[in-house]
């Protein structure tokens, strides 16, 4: 964990504000990749993760853009009203879960709202690269959509379109016709609402493989309705066995009982409480982990996923 400063915050839209960070003890920041996030502890303790959305060359600050959401726990609320310029912060270093694929003919960037964040931090990358890409971006409105004066005057805005205040089904037109033209090596990327990217994945796999559609979901969905709450047992490699009872997680009986585990948004997102599963089959009901993850069945996201057989064995990273 590090402490930063807050060295300057821009309200982009009414709901979206922009944070700029540096290390309060003045040294530069570490490089990150162009798609990582960051987990942020704000000032009323809740710890959230933030995709990082400056250049990522750029090791001066971080930026981060964060959406204040009525019905959140306090996280992004308490960024907006209590976070200025001086305010201290502690973050956690940059993780990637949503990169830039190594090898692609073209890149196509498809972002929702606040979703726009980890695409804007591609963006700056692939245009450094050279790389062949495009970005489209939707929003209801211009007022709404963070970033877009930004764009309309990047060295890339000849490569950004814009999709502002269309409606749905017009929006739905527009990328079905952009992305049924896309060769069969190229990459496309998404990060928005879970329906927004469950349509963009549609409409790309007209054209590309399955593999070559990343998403990135930007806040949790809906939890799948519970099973019936099983009772299981979770086995450590060192040999412990504990009870995972009806309404705990892995992650609640661990801490319960002094297993020291890492874990961010508890919602099944940033990655952070992912343990290595030896034996059992787990119950995923993440975000985070791909398809091809879970199918694998060897990790597990500790904080929100379950079991289907009696017993997990699982080990600490
Ligand atoms: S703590 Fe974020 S996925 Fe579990």
């Amino acid at each position: 964990m590090l402490t930063v400063t807050v060295t300057e915050t821009v309200r982009e839209t009414d709901a979206v504000k922009v944070f700029r960070l540096a290390r309060s003890d003045g040294v530069a920041l570490a490089p990150y990749p162009a798609g990582a996030h960051i987990d942020v502890t704000g000032p009323t303790g809740i710890t959230r993760p933030y995709s990082l959305c400056g250049p990522p060359d750029d090791t001066g600050s971080y930026t981060i853009a964060v959406k204040r959401e009525e019905k959140s726990r306090g996280g992004s609320q308490a960024l907006h009203d209590k976070v200025e310029p001086g305010t201290e912060l502690t973050i956690g270093e940059p993780r990637q879960l949503f990169g830039i694929a190594p090898i692609a003919a073209e890149h196509h960037l498809v972002g929702a709202g606040i979703g726009i964040t980890p695409l804007l931090a591609m963006a700056y990358e692939l245009h450094r690269l050279g790389a062949e890409f495009r970005l489209h971006y939707v929003a209801r409105s211009r007022d709404e959509a963070a970033f877009a004066g930004l764009l309309e005057n990047s060295a890339f805005a000849d490569r950004v379109d814009f999709h502002f205040g269309r409606g749905r089904e017009t929006v739905a037109r527009e990328l079905a016709g952009e992305l049924a033209e896309l060769p069969a090596d190229a990459h496309v990327y998404t990060c928005g609402p879970q329906g927004f990217m469950e349509q963009v994945a549609v409409l790309a796999t007209r054209a590309v493989p399955a593999d070559q559609v990343h998403s990135e979901l930007f806040q949790a969905g809906e939890q799948p309705d519970a099973a019936p709450c099983e009772i299981f047992e979770v086995e450590l490699d060192t040999g412990e066995v504990y009870t995972v009872p009806p309404g705990k997680s892995i992650a609640d009986v661990l801490e319960e009982n002094g297993v020291p585990l890492d874990t961010s948004c508890r919602e099944g997102i940033c990655g952070t409480c992912v343990l290595r599963v030896i034996e059992g089959e787990p119950d995923h009901r993440d975000h985070c982990l791909s398809a091809k993850e879970k199918a694998a069945g060897d990790q597990i996201a500790a904080c929100v996923s379950r079991s289907r057989s009696p017993r997990l064995v699982v080990e600490l990273w």
